[in-house]
């Protein structure tokens, strides 16, 4: 009585219930879009009268798919209408490392469960979950996925399907990151650490089996990173500037392990000073292997607001004896743990440092700028790694960081890093004469015009120059001459410590100049609200003309000669506080080209 009951209930319903999942309405006979009793005496008199199934009839009434017709199926058809949805199962437990994942889920007490289906996302929504695994078997209720890459929070699902298609989602299931958190106030001071600064092990820890890293390390500017003087100089202004976030905000990216854990770094005048101080020395060692090394997670731009309120974000597991790299079978350390992170190839792992929007001005943003060429994002090939941490002969990665700046404690020419930086800056771009619709005369009648057309193209990852491009310059020098005689220049400077002549028309150069709120040129970044960029886009072509007057009565051969120079920083930023570190600043030449020209006398 029951059972019919409940029969007529559901063909009252049936229109409002039977949702048809999948393309086909498995089991409709008499194709009316719903399934209800009509569907099931169908399907009796079809097992009463035949055994014999054509293909067709299977397809469309076979509903467990073992080949034949039955009660079996008689019976899944009645469950579907009685339950037309299946029940949704709750995941148990979740195991996971950052590439591997045990999941294990309750049974499922559907009568119609067809397949187990696993999904995960990085957010908490059905939208763009990814699936990840089908189960076809009621009783498997637990399986281990490898070879995923679980960095960040991330969310799981274990859907029932029925085989109607119909199914239904578990409750998402949470996998947290790997890390330790902290929470920041307003003006970047740590309310609460889970780390703690002796949680970070200073690189004295690993000269004994990485000794080649460490010593790469220690030259690089991320070894530097709080042993620059000119740091420690725009530093303390900064504290002065602004005393409501005081030192805080630049030890964010130079020194995160004293961010992360709350350590006050101020009252420091120099480099000298705090290298002598009794800091721990990971805390000196500014972007050390532990920083990197004990990353889990993924970060972001760092947007700072008006309020300049430090808050980079870091997600790190120190001081339990666990190192993450980029390894997939490491060998066992008789040190530490070491657990295989596929995020370490990412240019992703370059963050939050390497891309800084100040006030929404796009200031240091490297990071974006890579991301923005498809070529790079897109293809996972030329990675921040593959051009800054090539790999060697034995498979290691080098550690040396090699960029643009050096250390200028060293006379020009000595410091550790200068040939190889000068190998970086000769990789960076190529010039040559001529651009669309023009080319280089190979003579020219005295007292014409000489039409000097050149095209500068990138073969960088991100603009040229990059990072604090506001400090950069990168700019052409072109001389003509006769003889000994010069009869034009652009771009010429007398010494490696002057000035460029910013008046000239003529000059080509790729910086970019920082605006304060009266829209004066500045070199705080703090002070930023606007920014003149005079960078070439990664793997962008600039073309550039010079037009030289050849004066009346010069004949016989003219030289043209064309460098392509580079320093690091302008002199503006070095004069008259650090001027033995402007004196020991090179000018390195990038790309050189030179012609001849025939001057045709009257
Ligand atoms: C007693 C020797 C020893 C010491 C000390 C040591 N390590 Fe290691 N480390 C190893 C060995 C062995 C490996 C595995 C290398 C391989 O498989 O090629 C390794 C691997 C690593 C990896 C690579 C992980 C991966 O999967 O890519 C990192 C990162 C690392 N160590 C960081 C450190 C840091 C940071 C320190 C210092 C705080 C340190 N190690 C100290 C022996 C050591
Ligand atoms: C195709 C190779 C290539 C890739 C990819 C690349 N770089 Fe560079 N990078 C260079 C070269 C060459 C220079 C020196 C010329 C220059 O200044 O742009 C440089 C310079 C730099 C500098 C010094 C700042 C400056 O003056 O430009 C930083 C910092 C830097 N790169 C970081 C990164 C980061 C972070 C990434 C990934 C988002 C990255 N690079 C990707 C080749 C590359
Ligand atoms: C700025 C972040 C950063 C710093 C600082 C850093 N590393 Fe690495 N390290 C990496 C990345 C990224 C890789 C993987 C590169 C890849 O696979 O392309 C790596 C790889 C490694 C490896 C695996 C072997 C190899 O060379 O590929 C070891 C070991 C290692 N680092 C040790 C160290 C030690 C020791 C220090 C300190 C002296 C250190 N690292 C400092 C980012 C860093
Ligand atoms: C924790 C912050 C942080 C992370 C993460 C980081 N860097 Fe840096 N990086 C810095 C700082 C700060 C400097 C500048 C230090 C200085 O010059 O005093 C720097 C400098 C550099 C330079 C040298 C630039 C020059 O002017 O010569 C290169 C190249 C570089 N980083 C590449 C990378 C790459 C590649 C990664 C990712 C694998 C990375 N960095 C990750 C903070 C970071
Ligand atoms: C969001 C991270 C971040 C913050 C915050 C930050 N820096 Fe940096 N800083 C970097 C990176 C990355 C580089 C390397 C970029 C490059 O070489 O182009 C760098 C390079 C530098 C350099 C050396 C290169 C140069 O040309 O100037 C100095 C000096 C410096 N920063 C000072 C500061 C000061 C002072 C502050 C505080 C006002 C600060 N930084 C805040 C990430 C940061």
């Amino acid at each position: 009585m029951k059972f019919a009951l409940q029969l007529i209930l559901c063909f009252a319903l049936q229109s409002l219930i039977y949702c048809q999942c999948d393309n086909t309405l498995l089991a409709d006979h008499n194709n009316d879009n719903n399934l209800d009793i009509l569907d099931v005496i169908s399907m009796v008199d079809l097992v009463m009268i035949n055994d014999y199934f054509t293909e067709d009839e299977l397809e469309l009434t076979d509903i467990n798919q073992d080949g034949i017709i039955d009660i079996l199926d008689i019976i899944k058809l009645v469950n579907k209408i009685l339950w037309p949805q299946p029940d949704s199962v709750s995941i148990i437990n979740i195991e996971s490392n950052l590439v591997n994942v045990n999941i294990e889920w309750e049974v499922s007490n559907s009568p119609n469960y067809h397949i187990y289906r696993v999904y995960y996302s990085s957010q908490d929504s059905l939208e763009n979950r990814e699936l990840l695994h089908e189960l076809w078997d009621i009783n498997i209720t637990q399986i281990e996925i490898s070879g995923l890459s679980l960095y960040n929070d991330k969310w799981f699902w274990v859907d029932v399907v029925d085989y109607w298609g119909c199914s239904a989602e578990s409750p998402s299931y949470k996998v947290e990151n790997i890390e330790k958190t902290y929470e920041l106030d307003e003006t970047g001071n740590i309310v609460y650490s889970e780390m703690a600064i002796e949680d970070f092990e200073p690189s004295t820890e690993c000269i004994a089996c990485h000794g080649t890293h460490v010593e790469e390390w220690s030259k690089s500017r991320h070894g530097h990173a709080m042993k620059d003087p000119l740091f420690f100089s725009q530093w303390n202004l900064e504290q002065l500037n602004h005393p409501e976030i005081g030192e805080r905000f630049c030890v964010q990216c130079h020194s995160p392990a004293a961010f992360v854990t709350g350590l006050d770094l101020s009252g420091y005048e120099t480099a000298h000073d705090f290298q002598a101080s009794s800091l721990p020395a990971v805390v000196k060692e500014g972007v050390s292997c532990t920083v990197c090394h004990t990353s889990t997670a993924l970060s972001s731009t760092y947007f700072a607001t008006d309020d300049l309120s430090p808050h980079a974000e870091y997600h790190l597991y120190p001081g339990e004896g666990v190192y993450f790299g980029s390894i997939e079978d490491p060998n066992p350390s008789p040190y530490h743990e070491t657990i295989y992170s596929p995020i370490f190839e990412r240019s992703e792992s370059c963050l939050p440092c390497h891309d800084f929007v100040m006030r929404d001005v796009e200031a240091e943003i490297t990071f974006t700028e890579w991301n923005r060429i498809p070529a790079f994002a897109m293809s996972g090939l030329g990675s921040c790694q593959d051009c800054h941490m090539p790999e060697k002969e034995n498979g290691n990665h080098d550690h040396s960081f090699i960029g643009v700046d050096l250390d200028l404690s060293y006379p020009i020419g000595e410091a550790p890093q200068h040939d190889a930086v000068q190998s970086m800056l000769e990789s960076a771009v190529e010039i040559e004469f001529g651009a669309p619709g023009y080319s280089l005369a190979s003579y020219i009648s005295t007292g014409e015009t000489l039409t000097i057309p050149i095209t500068i193209t990138s073969l960088t990852g991100h603009n040229f120059p990059s990072g604090t491009s506001f400090s950069r310059e990168a700019w052409i020098e072109s001389v003509i001459s006769h003889d000994n005689d010069i009869i034009f220049s652009s771009g010429k400077i007398e010494s490696n410590t002057s000035l460029l002549d910013l008046n000239d028309d003529s000059l080509l150069l790729f910086t970019s100049f920082f605006l304060n709120e009266s829209g004066d040129t500045t070199m705080s970044i703090t002070d930023t609200y606007d920014m003149i960029n005079k960078t070439l886009p990664a793997l962008g072509v600039r073309y550039h003309i010079y037009e030289v007057d050849i004066p009346d009565n010069l004949s016989g051969l003219i030289n043209i000669d064309i460098r392509l120079r580079f320093r690091a920083l302008t002199p503006i930023l070095l004069a008259g506080q650090h001027d033995d570190l402007l004196q020991n600043q090179p000018v390195f030449d990038m790309a050189t080209l030179s012609a001849q020209i025939q001057v045709i006398g009257d």
